[in-house]
């Protein structure tokens, strides 16, 4: 059988990925080091596992993409002219005062000189602003709580970098560690994309904040995923890229990792799914389940929560990484792209709306809770996710913890379970 051009060059970029996780996981093992030597008394962790394998394709996210052998969607791209001509109002012509529009870039041409970005990044983290643009409601102790949470967020992400990723700022930044990063040009936004962690609605806020769109109640799912025409930073030249994420506002929002997890097995194994079942479900079923029925192994339908985490916890998986269940470490780079805005799902609409109004969207833009995927299925919570881990046993949960380790310590979230180590 002839390989397709596109195997043959998911196979080269396994094996380039292969080496380059054998130099992360030696790092990773020095850093587990380092950490256990620098807190005494606290048994800190075991290195992630290492990440030998990573599905090439890269299927928008919450979207069910077509069969590797099939063309990927296209993703349509413009020029910056385009854009231009597409524009909604400038804040400047939503009667914010210049005072805010100082905080974040907005779209004033100054933002982009270093000494002003460094000034935004701070005014942002000191939470010293205006409440004019608040949201109704918000007051100003409120506005102060969440500009805190922030600062907070930055100090540990830049602690944690500081010292497990030294130096990893001052090399260049790849074209393919910022794929998954989306362009918004007019409110000069970079927001990388995390799939289960509100994605589907960051697309329709940015195609609403380009003038794509005047509502995100008019955008559907597909629409928001595959008719987006939002363009992605890697589709920019080296000095476009750096243009960019030096004086843009770069937006990152996270999710407990444990329950990312539960949340994209739910959604892509739980409902019938034309593309994760047969690719992802068939191998995982002949891989883990004895006495496999006929059908299960021709239709790939029914994965259990214990088959998926197997898989993803196995160092010779069946089929490589996806996306949705990718470790946000590895899907956005915190410690290289620096992100200005950490939201975390949690409280998605809280964040997001602050953080709306902090870069003067149009007033009547809010964050949407559309809930995309299986509207009638409940949503992930902590207890649903509880009771998805109670099927694994101990070993199990550990080594899943270990997986999104990096993602737990990045951002400060708790051990899920008591007896993990
Ligand atoms: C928001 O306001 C703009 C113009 O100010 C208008 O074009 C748009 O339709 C409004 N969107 C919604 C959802 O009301
Ligand atoms: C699989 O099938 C064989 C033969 O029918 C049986 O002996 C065995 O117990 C089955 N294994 C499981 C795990 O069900
Ligand atoms: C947990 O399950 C794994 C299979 O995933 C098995 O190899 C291991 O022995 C089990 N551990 C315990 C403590 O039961
Ligand atoms: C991390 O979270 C805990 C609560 O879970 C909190 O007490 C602690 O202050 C946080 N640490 C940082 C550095 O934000």
């Amino acid at each position: 059988m002839k390989l397709p051009c596109s195997l043959c060059c998911s196979l080269w970029l396994l094996m380039l990925l292969g080496a380059g996780s054998l130099l992360l996981l030696a790092r990773l093992q020095d850093l587990t080091e380092t950490l256990r030597q620098q807190t005494p008394g606290v048994n800190v962790l075991v290195a992630p596992r290492s990440q030998s394998q990573t599905h090439s394709q890269q299927p928008a996210a919450d979207g069910d993409m077509a069969p590797p052998s099939g063309p990927l969607l296209p993703v349509q791209h413009h020029t910056e002219q385009d854009v231009a001509s597409d524009s909604t109002a400038a804040p400047s012509e939503l009667g914010l005062q210049p005072s805010s529009l100082s905080i974040f870039s907005g779209s004033s041409d100054v933002a982009s000189k270093p000494a002003v970005t460094k000034r935004r990044r701070k005014l942002l983290l000191k939470s010293n602003f205006a409440t004019s643009d608040a949201p109704t409601g918000w007051g100003k102790e409120h506005q102060l709580t969440l500009a805190r949470t922030q600062a907070s967020r930055h100090r540990l992400l830049r602690e944690f970098c500081a010292k497990y990723q030294p130096g990893v700022t001052e090399q260049p930044v790849s074209q393919r560690q910022v794929s998954r990063v989306y362009v918004e040009d007019q409110f000069r936004l970079l927001y990388c994309e995390v799939p289960k962690a509100g994605c589907s609605n960051w697309k329709r806020v940015l195609m609403v904040l380009g003038g794509r769109a005047t509502s995100t109640r008019d955008i559907p799912h597909d629409v928001a995923h595959y008719g987006n025409r939002l363009r992605r930073l890697e589709s920019y030249d080296q000095a476009g890229i750096a243009e960019r994420l030096h004086s843009y506002t770069k937006v990152l929002f996270i999710r407990e990792p444990f329950e990312r997890l539960v949340s994209a097995y739910r959604d892509k194994f739980e409902s019938p799914n034309s593309y994760y079942h047969p690719v992802f479900g068939r191998p995982i079923i002949s891989r883990y389940r004895t006495n496999a029925t006929r059908r299960a192994l021709h239709t790939g339908a029914g994965v259990t929560f214990r088959e998926f985490v197997q898989y993803l916890l196995d160092v010779r998986r069946p089929v490589g990484m996806d996306i949705h269940w990718e470790p946000v470490s590895q899907l956005c780079h915190p410690c290289l792209l620096k992100y200005d805005f950490i939201g975390t799902f949690e409280s998605l609409e809280e964040e997001a709306n602050f953080l709306l109004r902090r870069i003067g969207a149009p007033r009547n833009l809010t964050f949407p809770d559309f809930k995309d995927r299986n509207p009638h299925a409940e949503r992930t919570s902590s207890s649903i996710t509880q009771k998805y881990f109670s099927q694994l046993n101990a070993t199990e949960r550990q080594k899943a913890f270990d997986f999104y380790y990096m993602d737990y310590v990045m951002f400060n979230y708790s051990k899920p379970f008591k007896d993990l180590h």
